[in-house]
């Protein structure tokens, strides 16, 4: 079967399969050896400061000649947000943590620092970063102008038809459409507050229709077959995340990679509760508490700082109950082999 169409044509690449970008579990030498193998590897950069998107980013330059992309979270950071809601989740953090016999010093507002998208901008000029995906947002038109000026191919997230039509209405090159299946964060950029819910299968037809852009399809794919079904709908590749957890070159704790494989789908969940954005990922005993307190959850990334000591110290410690298990709904298929193997078994489907 010839895998050649538009989009490897567009991005130089053997296979139409992406290697998702998984910010704390992808790494330089995922995104490398995913290349490698002649699939596009992702490197997640989200709210990393310059300094250390720089360094990852030469990492996987000096691991691969391949193209790879370099993904962004490309959300505005609120001016402002609410102190009483912050205090009142610091001081929650704070008990449940006791309670459990987890270290916690509560965050003072004056050392919460966001790094943005934009603040990571020149680095990209400076690397020269041949193509660019992004969630949670869409880059302004003079964002987009500037990059497209470098030759830079851009890749926007969408997980609506509402925001596919915006997207096609720009010059970004490709469109990755993200199911409601998909591990990790949801894309979601337009009515945030109300998650729009559709599986994948259906946004890819409904998306097909509104644009001839390539579309890149993902959520749930973990097989051939599975590829061979979404190249027939219209998509001209596929982003897989879950499937590369528990890969050789994953940074995933080892109590993270056994809670997927021992997973089933209808374990998966959507929650706030890390982040203040919605994701999919598996329970523990952290999301079950904040999940089930009641308590108003800050606004991305607000809640996400708060968390970050607690998510930072459960990988240290490898405790699978207070770190995010950002999963798909196919999350159990993920096997313990290379990424390399993973790509392989993908194109000869067994
Ligand atoms: C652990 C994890 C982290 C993720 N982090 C990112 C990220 O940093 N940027 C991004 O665009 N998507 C991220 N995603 C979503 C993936 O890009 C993709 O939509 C998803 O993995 C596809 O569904 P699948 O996991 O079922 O294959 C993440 C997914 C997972 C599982």
């Amino acid at each position: 079967m010839t895998w050649n169409n538009s989009l490897t044509q567009l991005l130089y690449i053997d296979y139409p399969i992406v290697q998702a970008p998984m910010l704390g579990v992808s790494t330089p030498e995922m995104a490398a050896a995913a290349s490698n193998a002649g699939a596009l590897g992702s490197l997640a950069i989200g709210g990393l400061s310059p300094e250390t998107a720089q360094q990852l980013i030469r990492k996987v330059k000096a691991l691969t000649n391949k193209p790879f992309a370099v993904n962004l979270f490309a959300h505005p950071i609120p001016d402002q947000f609410s102190i009483d809601e912050f205090s009142q989740m610091n001081t929650f953090l704070e008990k449940l943590c006791k309670e459990n016999g987890v270290p916690y010093t509560p965050l003072t507002i004056e050392n919460v620092r966001f790094y943005s998208y934009k603040d990571q901008l020149d680095i990209l000029l400076e690397e020269n970063t041949g193509i660019i995906s992004f969630t949670f947002g869409i880059l302004t038109d003079e964002e987009i102008r500037l990059l497209k000026s470098k030759g830079t191919i851009l890749i926007a997230t969408v997980t609506s038809v509402k925001e596919a039509r915006l997207v096609a209405a720009t010059d970004i090159d490709i469109i990755t459409i993200q199911g409601i299946e998909a591990g990790g964060h949801r894309g979601t950029f337009l009515e945030h507050d109300h998650l729009p819910m559709v599986g994948l299968l259906p946004l890819l037809s409904q998306v097909r229709d509104v644009t001839n852009k390539p579309l890149l399809a993902a959520g749930g794919i973990y097989n051939k077959a599975g590829i061979d079904a979404i190249l027939a709908l219209g998509a001209h590749g596929v982003q897989i995340g879950s499937l590369f957890l528990a890969s050789t070159e994953s940074a995933a704790i080892e109590s993270y990679k056994d809670a997927i494989q021992q997973s089933v789908a209808e374990d998966s969940i959507l929650t706030q509760s890390f982040s203040g954005r919605w994701a999919r990922g598996l329970p523990n005993l952290y999301t079950q508490a904040v999940d089930s307190s009641g308590i108003s959850i800050p606004p991305y990334p607000v809640q996400n700082s708060l968390t970050a000591a607690i998510r930072e110290l459960a990988r240290k410690t490898n405790n699978s109950q207070f770190l995010s298990l950002w999963a798909g709904q196919n999350a159990s298929k993920a096997p313990r082999r290379t990424t390399s193997e993973i790509i392989r078994q993908l194109l000869e489907g067994n």
